[in-house]
C-alpha cells in the first residue's frame, strides 16, 4: 500500500573532500517532490502522538482516544477550493455567519485551499444550506452535497486591491538540499536523528487533513452504508509516517451492526434481510467495487480510482487531488487497524523509537531498497518491525515483546480477530520505561552492525517473542506476522534485495566507525554522520567498477567489515563500547 512520490535530482557543490572520507557526490536521496518553503507555522508534532527528544511525564492517549478526538474534529470540518488573490480576514468573516470557527490553514496543492475547523458540527450543515450546485453551460454536473467546496468571489476587480499575503502550511517533505543543510548544521549525530524526525514527521495540519479525508470519504460510502466508518490507519496514523506517505483507509462497517443492535424485550431477535455471498472475499470485493465506482463517479477531487480486487488485501486506490494524498481503501482488514495501534505503542515508548525509524526509513529511501513501485523490496513496514526488533534485542531491551505488552493486558484489551490474537495492553502509562540510556549514534551503528551480520539464511525476526527464531520456510528475509503468525510480511523480498540491505548495512557501519574519529569542522560543507550515510552508496560505485572488470563491491565491503571487526575486537577491552577504529 505504500506510494511515494517521484524522487527529485538534488546536487550540491561539494567542498574538498578529505583522504580518509568516502567520496561521493550528492545526488538525489529522498522521495521528495521538490523543494519547500520553510513552514513557520509548522508544529513539530501532532497532538496525540509520542514527544520527542525529551522524557514526557503527561498522560499519552490512546490510540482509540487518538482517534475519536481527531475523527470528531474533521467532522465539523470543510475543505475549500479558493481564489488565489483573497483576503483572509474578510474569508473568515464569511465563514463565521455560519457559526463560530475553531480553527483553520491554508495549503497549496494545483491552487490554494482553506481547511477550516468549526466549533459546531450545525455550522457545516449551515454552510452546506447555503451553497448551490453550478450549473455549467457546455457540461453537466453530478449534484453532490459534501464538505468540499469551491469559493469564488463575487467581484473579483473590487476585492483585488484588499487581498492580504496568505501564509500557507507546507504538505510536502523537505528537499535533499533542505535535509542536508540541516544535517550539516547538526551538532551530533543524535541531533541529526531528532532533525530528521522533525523535518520529515506529519505536521498537525497534514494530520489533520488526512483525517478530514477520510470523512470526506466516508460521506461518499455513506450513500450506501450509512453508519459506516472510514478510518485511517497505516503511517498516518502510527506515528512512523513521512511527509508525502500514502493514505491508507480502512471502511468499517462492523459499527453497522453494533449500532443497530438495541436489546428489545420479548421472545423475538429482529434481524436484516441480507444478501448471502459464498466468503468473505467474496463480499469484500463486492462492496469495494461499488465503493469504487461511487468514488469514480461522484467523489468531488477523486481521480485515478484503480479497483485492485485480486489482491491479497482487495482494495480501491485513488488519488485524492485537493489533498495531494494517493489513497488505498480498503475493507476487512482490522487486523492491520491493530497493527497501526501496536505500532502507536511502540512509538510513544521511547522517543529514541521514532527518530531511528525515520533514519533508517529515509536510509532505505536513498538507496532505493524502498520503492513505490511493488516488487521485490523491502516495505516501510518491514523496516519499522526491523527497528523495533533490534531495539527488543538491546540490553536493557529498549522496547518489550508483543508478548510482554499481551501479559500486561486486562479483560478490557482482548481482542480476537478472524481467530487470531491480537491482544495487548493499550494504556501505555501502564507500560514501564526501558532503563536504557543509549545514544542514538551507538544505535545506528549498532543497527547496521546487527543486520549486516544477522544470519539471514536461518534465521527469522519475531517482535512477538523479541527473538531469533528458525526460519520456517525458505524465503530469503522472514519477518514473522506479529498477528497472523504463520505469515511472512516480507514474503516479496528477493534474495538479491535482502543483499543489497546487508551490503549497505555493512556499509553504513563502516562508514559510523569512521566518523568517530574523524568529523570535519562545522565550518566546512562537507557531509557527515548521517548524511555520509544518505549519499549514493559507494557499493553500487563498485558494482559498476565490477562490470568495467574491477574488484566486487561485496568483497571490498567484506573486507572493510572484517578489517572493522577485527579492530572492534582489539579495541574493546579499553573503550567502554566506544570504539575507535579503522579498516
Ligand atoms: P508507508 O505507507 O510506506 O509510509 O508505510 P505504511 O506502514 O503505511 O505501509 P503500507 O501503506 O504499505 O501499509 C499500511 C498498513 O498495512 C501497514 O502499516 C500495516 O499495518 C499493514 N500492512 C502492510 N503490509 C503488510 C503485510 O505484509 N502484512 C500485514 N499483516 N500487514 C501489512
Ligand atoms: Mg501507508
Amino acid at each position: 500500500m505504500a506510494v511515494h512520490g517521484v524522487g527529485l535530482l538534488t546536487r550540491l557543490p561539494l567542498c574538498v573532500q578529505r583522504r580518509s572520507r568516502v567520496q561521493r557526490p550528492i545526488l538525489r536521496l529522498f522521495s521528495c517532490p521538490g523543494t519547500v518553503a520553510a513552514d513557520p507555522r509548522r508544529e513539530e508534532q501532532p497532538s496525540g502522538s509520542a514527544e520527542t527528544g525529551s522524557e514526557d511525564k503527561t498522560p499519552k492517549k490512546r490510540f482509540s482516544e487518538v482517534q475519536k478526538e481527531r475523527r470528531e474534529q474533521a467532522q465539523r470540518t470543510v475543505l475549500i477550493h479558493c481564489p488565489n488573490k483573497i483576503s483572509e480576514k474578510k474569508f473568515l468573516k464569511y465563514l463565521s455567519q455560519h457559526g463560530p470557527i475553531n480553527n483553520h490553514f491554508f495549503y497549496e496543492s494545483y491552487g490554494l485551499y482553506a481547511v477550516v475547523e468549526f466549533c459546531q458540527k450545525e455550522s457545516v450543515d449551515s454552510l452546506q444550506n447555503g451553497t448551490h450546485t453550478p450549473s455549467m453551460s457546455t457540461e453537466a454536473v453530478i449534484p453532490f452535497r459534501s464538505r468540499y467546496f469551491n469559493l469564488k468571489l463575487k467581484n473579483p476587480s473590487n476585492q483585488a486591491s484588499e487581498q492580504s499575503c496568505i501564509q500557507c502550511s507546507n504538505q510536502l517533505p523537505p528537499s535533499s538540499k533542505k535535509v542536508f543543510e540541516l544535517l550539516r548544521c547538526a551538532e551530533s549525530i543524535d541531533d541529526q536523528l531528532n532533525s530528521l524526525l522533525k523535518e520529515f514527521q506529519l505536521t498537525e495540519e497534514n494530520t489533520k487533513l488526512r483525517y478530514l479525508t477520510c470523512s470526506l470519504v466516508e460521506d461518499i460510502a455513506a450513500a450506501y452504508f450509512p453508519d459506516c466508518t472510514v478510518r485511517p490507519f497505516g503511517s498516518s496514523v502510527n506515528t512512523f509516517g513521512k511527509l508525502g506517505c500514502d493514505l491508507d483507509m480502512f471502511l468499517d462497517l462492523d459499527e453497522i451492526g453494533k449500532l443497530s443492535a438495541v436489546k428489545t424485550a420479548g421472545n423475538f431477535l429482529m434481524e436484516f434481510q441480507v444478501k448471502n455471498v459464498p466468503s468473505e472475499r467474496i463480499a469484500t470485493q463486492k462492496i469495494l467495487s461499488v465503493i469504487g465506482e461511487c468514488l469514480d463517479h461522484f467523489g468531488p477531487g477523486c481521480v485515478g480510482v484503480q479497483k485492485i480486487l485480486n489482491a491479497r488485501c482487495p482494495l480501491v486506490r485513488f488519488s485524492h487531488q485537493a489533498s495531494g494524498f494517493q489513497c488505498d481503501l480498503t475493507t476487512n482488514n482490522r487486523i492491520a487497524l491493530k497493527s497501526s495501534e501496536l505500532l502507536y505503542i511502540y512509538g510513544a515508548l521511547d522517543s529514541r523509537v521514532r527518530a531511528l525509524v525515520f533514519s533508517v526509513r529515509c536510509w532505505a529511501r536513498a538507496h532505493s531498497l524502498t520503492s513505490s513501485i511493488p516488487g521485490a523490496w523491502i516495505t516501510n513496514f518491514s523496516l519499522t518491525m526491523i527497528v523495533i526488533f533490534f531495539l527488543q534485542r538491546r540490553s536493557p531491551p529498549i522496547l518489550p515483546t508483543l508478548d510482554s505488552l499481551k501479559n500486561l493486558a486486562g479483560a478490557e484489551d482482548k481482542c480476537i480477530i478472524e481467530g487470531n490474537n491480537c491482544t495487548f495492553i493499550r494504556d501505555l502509562n501502564r507500560i514501564k520505561p526501558s532503563g536504557n540510556t543509549e545514544t542514538l549514534e551507538l544505535l545506528l551503528k549498532e543497527f547496521f552492525e546487527y543486520f549486516g551480520n544477522f544470519a539471514f539464511n536461518k534465521n527469522s525476526i519475531n517482535i512477538r517473542q523479541g527473538k531469533e527464531q528458525n526460519k520456517p520456510d525458505s524465503s530469503p528475509l522472514y519477518i514473522q506476522n506479529p498477528f497472523e503468525t504463520s505469515l511472512n510480511i516480507s514474503k516479496n523480498v528477493s534474495q538479491s534485495q535482502l543483499q543489497k540491505f546487508v551490503d549497505l548495512a555493512r556499509e553504513s557501519a563502516w562508514i559510523l566507525q569512521q566518523e568517530g574519529k574523524d568529523r570535519p569542522s562545522a565550518s566546512s560543507n562537507q557531509p557527515w554522520g548521517l548524511a555520509a550515510l544518505l549519499l549514493p552508496s559507494i557499493a553500487n560505485g563498485m558494482a559498476l567498477a565490477k562490470k568495467k572488470g574491477k574488484k566486487p563491491a561485496n568483497e571490498t565491503v567484506k573486507n572493510l567489515l572484517e578489517s572493522l571487526k577485527s579492530n572492534s575486537a582489539e579495541n574493546s577491552t579499553n573503550t567502554n563500547r566506544k570504539r575507535t577504529t579503522s579498516p
